[in-house]
């Protein structure tokens, strides 16, 4: 179990699902590089437990994350920017190969590395205030924790594009329509419920097989890709040997309800 004392990082477990909150509320969970070595622990550590799944949010009711740390970016050397980069996205990388699923809960600002941090989870469910945005170009920046690569691949490079060129800002009605939120719900309580909910849903089901089908999803980028389906294929074809594919297929012969191993 998760024993370790973070400055900016709530983390709980209930009833297998694990609970991840950014918590520096006054700065609208702005991610400094404490918050993301913390994130990073956090995550390793989230890693080695055996979880139905994780719902990750922000503290307070006004930001998920309102993006990377201005204030600590301003002053920083190349070489101090290619450092903080790659540490972010070693972050979003951590939060996109959690062998479990992740949920980003959205509940008002999602904006430069806050939406990047989303877009790493496994989908996005909002709250109605949630606001969604790469304004990087507005500083004289481009997106560097993700975003440039996975905004694209989750909506399309064209939607992509006019996100990222004209640094706007967009609501749920529009986050909903090209397809960045998957869900919206009138407060963050239900919010959090409904992304809870999802989990349970996802918890009578194999845990090996979840894990896998996540690993075919994120690796097979284009579908139709010859080696897209050609690892498709392998990981199918390998869980023919695990013991949840054959106690879940005999268990549906018997009329029974699975029992499960996770493996
Ligand atoms: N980095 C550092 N601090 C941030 C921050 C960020 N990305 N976003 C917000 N904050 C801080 C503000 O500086 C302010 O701190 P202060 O109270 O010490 O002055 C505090 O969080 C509250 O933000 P504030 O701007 O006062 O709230 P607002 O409601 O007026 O505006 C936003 C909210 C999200 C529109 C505005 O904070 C904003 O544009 N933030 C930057 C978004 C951005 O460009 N992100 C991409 C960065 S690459």
């Amino acid at each position: 179990m998760i024993s370790e004392n973070f400055e900016n990082i709530l983390f709980e477990v209930k009833e297998n699902i694990g609970f991840l909150t950014l918590n520096r509320p006054d700065k609208l969970n702005a991610l400094s590089e404490e918050v993301l070595k913390e994130m990073s622990v956090c995550l390793a550590k989230i890693s080695e437990e055996h979880l139905s799944g994780v719902v990750f949010t922000g503290a307070g009711e006004k930001a998920f994350i309102a993006g990377a740390d201005i204030k600590a970016m301003q002053g920083m050397t190349v070489d101090q920017a290619s450092e903080f980069c790659k540490l972010g996205q070693k972050v979003s990388f951590q939060i996109e190969n959690l062998k479990c699923p992740i949920i980003a809960a959205v509940n008002g600002f999602a904006l430069g590395g806050g939406l990047e941090m989303a877009l790493a989870c496994d989908f996005i469910y909002a709250s109605n205030n949630a606001v969604f945005g790469l304004p990087e170009v507005s500083l004289g920046l481009i997106p560097g924790f993700g975003g440039t690569q996975r905004l694209a691949k989750v909506i399309g490079r064209n939607y992509a594009k006019e996100i990222v060129f004209t640094g706007d800002k967009i609501d749920v009605t529009r986050a909903k329509d090209i397809g960045l939120v998957v869900r919206a719900f009138n407060d963050k309580e239900s919010l959090i419920e409904e992304a809870t909910n999802t989990i349970k849903r996802m918890q009578k089901n194999s845990p090996f097989a979840v894990s896998k089908a996540k690993k075919a999803i994120n690796n097979g980028v284009d579908f139709g890709n010859v080696d897209g389906l050609k690892m498709e294929r392998e990981i199918f074809s390998a869980l023919f040997n695990s013991y949840d594919m054959k106690e879940g297929t005999l268990a549906f012969l018997e009329k029974r309800k699975a029992e499960f191993k996770g493996n």
